[in-house]
């Protein structure tokens, strides 16, 4: 059983079993030893027109092309903004468990507290503890579930969602001119474009060279933003899966990183960054991930195919059914290795 909150845990000698993961999947590389390799773009003068915004659109399309996963600064959002709901997040994950656990998801409810993320029937549970939230299309905020402690985190919530909905709408602009179609073209293949916000509080671990925080993956919808703090462990890979390197913070940055939906609907020419996150016995992390989807019933097909290419699916199906096919997949992968044991 998953503890209910990582807290407890955090101050002892090893790890409980559930969190150990096969020696394959253990990191390679520590959560600080960071390299330069992401590209950081700043996005001043990105709303003008001439070359300026040319040649900041270049620098994203090359970087979604080559790694699917940069860093933006100079994007308009208020540091002090982007402060407050890094102290608020800090705040929440402060608070004794009992008042996290009054937002417990377990269970099946939509957004709130858990400890980790994992998916159904996974044995090995992840180093984290998240509070997640639904903040877009606004009637599909269920108040009930976003914490009400600390003071004002609703408030400064919603800003940063708003924000963030503009910023990733921004980028996304670009990636359609790049291909060719209308500057909207991809936020109207998302139809009524979701937004999910994961805060994700990684305490200090006792192994942290035997466990993840968040597994490998490839995030499921159209792009990302994720905010971290300066500590590090966002790790990503290159050279097609075989090489990992550490993503270095960059203090007020986000790190952008496109999804398989994003990587869908360019036919495959914008990667899907492969990314997780790791641990460390030193420092507790924080990072908040805020997913930009598109609406479950959205159709997930090339937009473009450009001659001589082959669509990389072969029908148009729905985002859920996309994201059905990759949970089934996911647990028929893991099923096969525990076989394989
Ligand atoms: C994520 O992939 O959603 C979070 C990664 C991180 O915490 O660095
Ligand atoms: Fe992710």
């Amino acid at each position: 059983m998953a503890p209910t909150t990582l807290t407890s845990l955090a101050g002892e000698k090893t790890l409980q079993s559930e969190f150990v993961r096969d020696e394959d999947e253990r990191p390679k590389l520590a959560y600080n030893q960071f390299s330069n390799e992401i590209p950081v773009i700043s996005l001043a003068g990105i709303d003008d027109a001439g070359a300026k915004r040319s040649e900041i659109c270049k620098r994203i399309v090359e970087a979604c092309e080559d790694w699917g996963i940069f860093q933006v600064v100079e994007h308009g959002v208020d540091t002090n903004l982007i402060s407050d709901m890094t102290r608020l997040a800090r705040e929440f994950f402060d608070l004794p468990a009992e008042e996290k656990l009054r937002f417990d998801m377990s269970g099946g409810k939509k957004g709130g507290f858990i400890v980790s993320s994992h998916l159904q029937g996974e044995s090995v549970q992840d180093w984290r503890e998240i509070v997640t939230y639904f903040s877009y299309p606004i009637r599909a905020r269920d108040y009930s579930r976003w914490p009400d402690k600390p003071d004002n985190w609703r408030a400064v919530t919603e800003e940063y969602s708003e924000k963030l909905m503009s910023l990733a709408c921004k980028l996304l602009d670009v990636l359609s001119e790049a291909m060719g179609l209308e500057k909207d073209a991809l936020t109207k293949a998302c139809v009524d474009m979701d937004q999910k916000v994961v805060v994700n509080f990684y305490p200090k671990c006792p192994q942290p060279d035997m466990t993840l925080g968040l597994k490998r993956h490839t995030d499921p919808g159209t792009i990302t933003l994720l905010l971290q703090d300066q500590v590090g462990g966002l790790q990503a890979t290159k050279d097609g899966g075989k090489t990992w390197i550490t993503v270095r913070p960059v203090d007020g940055a986000f790190v952008v990183n496109l999804g398989d939906h994003g990587h869908y609907l360019s036919n495959g020419r914008f990667k899907n960054a492969d990314h997780q996150a790791v641990v460390n016995s030193n420092y507790s992390r924080l990072s908040i991930a805020t997913f930009q989807n598109p609406a479950p019933q959205a159709i997930v097909y090339p937009l473009k195919i450009r001659e001589g290419e082959k669509p990389v699916l072969e029908e148009p199906i729905t985002f859920v059914e996309m994201y059905k096919r990759k949970m089934s997949k996911d647990l028929e992968l893991a099923r096969l290795k525990k076989l394989a044991k």
